[in-house]
Order: C-alpha cells, then sequence, then structure tokens
C-alpha cells in the first residue's frame, strides 16, 4: 500500500480538468490544490493557526535549506517536520535538486549527484538520489520529490536528453532507498525541457517506474507562456489517470487555470509570498501595486470579494502605510491575503468543475481581472 491515494471523483463536462481528493497519512487534500511554500519550515510570517484559517490543506517545504540549516538530524530529533513547525496537515518536500541547480557556478552535475557549496557558509556537501531520499525520510514529509535536474532555458537538445535519461536513472536509485512507503509517499518527476518528443519519452520512463503519484518539472523556467502551455498539454496525456499531477514552481492565476484545464492537481509557487512582502496585492479585479502613491487616501479594502482577515479589517492606504514604513504587519497582511486569494480561486475552480463549467468561470474571472 502506498502513504497517499488518488481519488478522481469526476471531470468537467466542459474542460476535462479533474476534482480528485489525495488521501495521505495527515489528511485528505481536496484537489486541484494550491500548495503555499514554506521554504524554512515556515511560510514566510504566518502561523500554522493562520495558514488553517484561509484554506490551506498541504504545505511545501524545501530539502536543501533544511539540510543546510538547522539540519534534517535536528529536525529528526525534534520528532519530524511537521511536530518541529507545529503543521499537523500534509507536508511535500521539494527534493534540493532544483535549489541546488540554481546555484549556479558553486554546482557541480556528475552522474552520482550534485556537488555544490552552501550558499550560508561556503562548505562543500554534495546530495545524491540516496541523501535526497535521506533527509526527506528525516524530515517526514507525506510526498517527497525524486531528486531531479531541471535544464535551464534554453538548453540544446544533446543536453536535455542526457540530462532526462540521468533523472529516470537517479529516480530508480531514490525508489530503491525509500523505505518507508507506508508513511511517505514518493513522487517522480518528468523533464525533458522544450522537446516534445523528450518530454514524452521522460514521461514513458519515469512513470514505468510505479509511484503514488508523478509531477512535471522543468517549466516556468523563463521560456512564453504559450511554449510553457504547448508543453505541459503535451506532456499530461502520457502520465496515468489514476495518479495525481503535480505542475512544479508554477503559480499565476492564468497558469493555475491554464494547467487545470490540461488536467493538472497541484500547484506551488513562491509568487504570491514574494509579491506580498514588497506590496503587491493579487485581487478579482488584477494586481494592484498598494505601494503606489495612487492608494495613499483609499480607504477601501485591498479586495472587495475578499473574506480574509486583512480585507475585513484594513484599508489600502493603511497597508500602503505599512510597507512604505517597512514595517513588517504590511507584509503579513499581504502575505494573508495574497495566499487567501490563490487559495479562494482554487475552491471557485472545484466549484465550476463540479459544475462542468470550468472555462465560464475562466473568462469570468479574466475579464476582471484584466480589466484595466
Ligand atoms: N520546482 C520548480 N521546478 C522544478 C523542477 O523541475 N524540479 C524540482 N525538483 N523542483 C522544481
Ligand atoms: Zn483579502
Amino acid at each position: 500500500m502506498y502513504a497517499v491515494r488518488y481519488e478522481l471523483i469526476k471531470e468537467c463536462k466542459q474542460s476535462g480538468a479533474r476534482l480528485g481528493r489525495l488521501h495521505t497519512p495527515h489528511g485528505i487534500i481536496e484537489t486541484p490544490i494550491f500548495m503555499p511554500v514554506g521554504t524554512q519550515a515556515t511560510v514566510k510570517s504566518m502561523t500554522p493557526e493562520e495558514l488553517k484559517e484561509i484554506g490551506s490543506q498541504i504545505i511545501l517545504s524545501n530539502t536543501y535549506h533544511l539540510y543546510m540549516r538547522p539540519g534534517h538530524e535536528l529536525i529528526k530529533k525534534a520528532g519530524g517536520l511537521h511536530e518541529f513547525m507545529q503543521w499537523d496537515k500534509p507536508i511535500l518536500t521539494d527534493s534540493g535538486g532544483f535549489q541546488v541547480f540554481s546555484l549556479g557556478p558553486l554546482r557541480k552535475i556528475t552522474e552520482e549527484g550534485v556537488e555544490f557549496r552552501s550558499h550560508l557558509d561556503g562548505s562543500r556537501h554534495t546530495i545524491t538520489p540516496e541523501k535526497a531520499v535521506e533527509i526527506q525520510t528525516a524530515l517526514g514529509s507525506d510526498i517527497m520529490m525524486a531528486f531531479d535536474e531541471c535544464a535551464p532555458y534554453p538548453a540544446d537538445r544533446d543536453y536535455v536528453k542526457k540530462s532526462l535519461e540521468r533523472t529516470t536513472r537517479w529516480l530508480q536509485r531514490c525508489k530503491d532507498a525509500h523505505k518507508n512507503t507506508e508513511n511517505q509517499a514518493l513522487f517522480g518527476i518528468v523533464q525533458g525541457g522544450m522537446y516534445k518528443d523528450l518530454r514524452e519519452q521522460s514521461a514513458r520512463e519515469i512513470t514505468a517506474i510505479d509511484l503514488p503519484g508523478y509531477a512535471i518539472g522543468g517549466l516556468s523556467v523563463g521560456e512564453p507562456k504559450d511554449i510553457m502551455y504547448d508543453i505541459l498539454g503535451h506532456t499530461v496525456q502520457f502520465l496515468p489517470e489514476d495518479k495525481p499531477r503535480y505542475l512544479m514552481g508554477v503559480g499565476s492565476p492564468d497558469d493555475l487555470l491554464e494547467g487545470v484545464i490540461r488536467g493538472v492537481d497541484m500547484f506551488d509557487c513562491v509568487l504570491p509570498t514574494r509579491i506580498a512582502r514588497n506590496g503587491t496585492a493579487m485581487t478579482s479585479q488584477g494586481k494592484v501595486v498598494v505601494r503606489n502613491a495612487t492608494y495613499a487616501e483609499d480607504f477601501s479594502p485591498l479586495d472587495p470579494e475578499c473574506d480574509c482577515y486583512t480585507c475585513r479589517n484594513y484599508t489600502k492606504a493603511y497597508i500602503r502605510h505599512l510597507i512604505k514604513a517597512n514595517e513588517i504587519l504590511g507584509a503579513r497582511l499581504l502575505t494573508i491575503h495574497n495566499l487567501r486569494f490563490l487559495l479562494k480561486l482554487m475552491e471557485n475552480v472545484r466549484i465550476a468543475i463540479h459544475e462542468d463549467r470550468l472555462l465560464d468561470f475562466k473568462e469570468e474571472f479574466f475579464k476582471k481581472y484584466y480589466k484595466k
């Protein structure tokens, strides 16, 4: 038995989007779902209670960061990541591959794994597929991700082919190293860059290894949106229908809707929390750069349609003041709002799938979102 099981409830007759449930050791997740990112064992500035209040069902954390600091052994001693951070719902951990690759000149890839220097103190480390599984086992996440290579964009075909084939071998090594299958699920990651035949090859190789879920990696790495949607649509057809599909690192409202319509069930992105901290809100009327002078005397909420704590209590003028004055409450209030906005969007997406009208929903949503 797998630790995680996907249950397909229905497909939207209008769009083909999937409504489902993901059963995990820490509870059931309704899909499609957006996962807030908590890189360092915290969704920046948010307590677990606040995350629950806005409807978070699962959060994501990062192997690389927690391995570097405070260390997976320490978190294991604390009783695992759930206990350490006091979050009792599901956690997905990314494998560290992606974060290590973004270290640029500080790293070297071999068949064995990736050698790199710490971004904190310059010390030398190697993460291998076995090490990534060991770290994620110590963290105790419900879903651990395979150690993969996300090829850069652009990259030439020969390189992408070699890289995806190595990613398949790394997945087999992850699976062989993964023993705690009753309590933790391992997801494989499809790569293949922007080459359709290589995406097919990767999807076939990755899904030939039996696992409880599969992700699509290597997208939203700088390619134009139309290429991303084209590659995504092409890749999804090679994934099994009875397993969850996770599109990694993607989370603008457009990408969420386009992804769901192509059959994706899970998403994560730092976008809502990152732009919150520099003073931008995502609202039903589009982006609001609350920093702007336009809002200096705007005593209305960020989003008149939002039910979050921030919108029920505070004005744009006040939040603008906090952001301008560099007060931490400003970042907190915007983070609460932006996450609620995306989680609410996904709630509405699930209702629209249930009612077979996701394409109508998308049109109405974007009419307002891009009005200006
Ligand atoms: N996050 C965003 N894209 C990727 C990817 O391709 N691989 C991994 N491991 N994480 C990601
Ligand atoms: Zn709000």
